[in-house]
């Protein structure tokens, strides 16, 4: 594991959920804390992230650099770590999995449902939303109007939608005996983007949810609204 060189009290905030600086410090002062069998009461001390043996109150601290977490976004979330006016995905993360420097990778509307990936990662981030990533996303729709077959052609075709934007070749599935429904696979992630596809095609989105990224699909088990912590390789299913 990659190592890194930290004061004792950030290396206690940064990987147990709920305590802050302030907190750390204390139990250092208290002699609540070890570090390689050693009482340090002095928070100023720094220790080697990954190799160092932090224990607090008799318990190892492991090190664990980055968080992946797979939210299933509810409707009324806004995809941002801080919003004047609505609640943001942020506060749907439970405390235990809670880290500095957390953020949505990626944006959903407002009212889509579905999978969004928060990490604390930025180098993962940069290349999951990278214009030149080109990562398919698969989104489950409902539509005002039914599902007509020309849609196909034109999704495969690279469409115009308003404004100019010129869409990738996308994919459209039916889904069986739901005139209404069918599933969408993008491999960007313009404004609004597969809204302004239906709009173009005269229909209307009235249901969004991202279910897949890349090879990684929402946890069919996680209600909305809750999160899963997910490991290094399930997020690799993405790139
Ligand atoms: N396309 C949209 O129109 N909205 C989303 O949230 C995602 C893709």
């Amino acid at each position: 594991m990659e190592s890194e060189i930290m004061r004792v009290d950030k290396y206690i905030s940064s990987q147990l959920n709920g305590v802050s600086r302030k907190d750390a410090k204390a139990l250092c002062r208290k002699g609540e804390v070890l570090v390689n069998g050693i009482v340090v009461k002095n928070s100023d001390v720094k220790i080697i992230a990954g190799k160092d043996i932090v224990t607090v109150q008799g318990e190892n601290v492991d090190y664990k650099k980055y968080v992946y977490i797979m939210l299933n976004k509810p409707q009324g979330y806004v995809c941002s770590t801080c919003d004047g006016k609505s609640p943001t995905v942020m506060e749907l993360v439970p405390p235990e999995l809670f880290r500095e420097g957390l953020f949505p990778a990626g944006r959903l509307d407002k009212d889509t449902e579905g999978f969004v990936l928060l990490t604390n990662d930025g180098e993962l981030a940069h290349k999951m939303l990278s214009p030149k990533s080109h990562i398919e996303k698969k989104y489950y729709v409902e539509l005002q109007k039914p599902v007509e077959q020309f849609y196909i052609s034109e999704f495969e075709k690279g469409m115009e939608i308003d404004g100019g934007d010129v869409c990738l070749p996308a994919r459209i599935e039916f889904v069986p005996q739901n005139e209404y429904a069918c599933y969408v696979y993008i491999s960007e992630g313009m404004y609004h983007q597969i809204k302004r596809m239906f709009q173009k095609l005269s229909n209307k989105v009235a249901f969004l949810k991202r279910v897949k990224m890349g090879n990684l699909e929402i946890n069919p088990n996680l209600g909305i609204g809750e999160c899963l912590e997910l490991l290094h390789k399930d997020v690799e299913k993405i790139l």
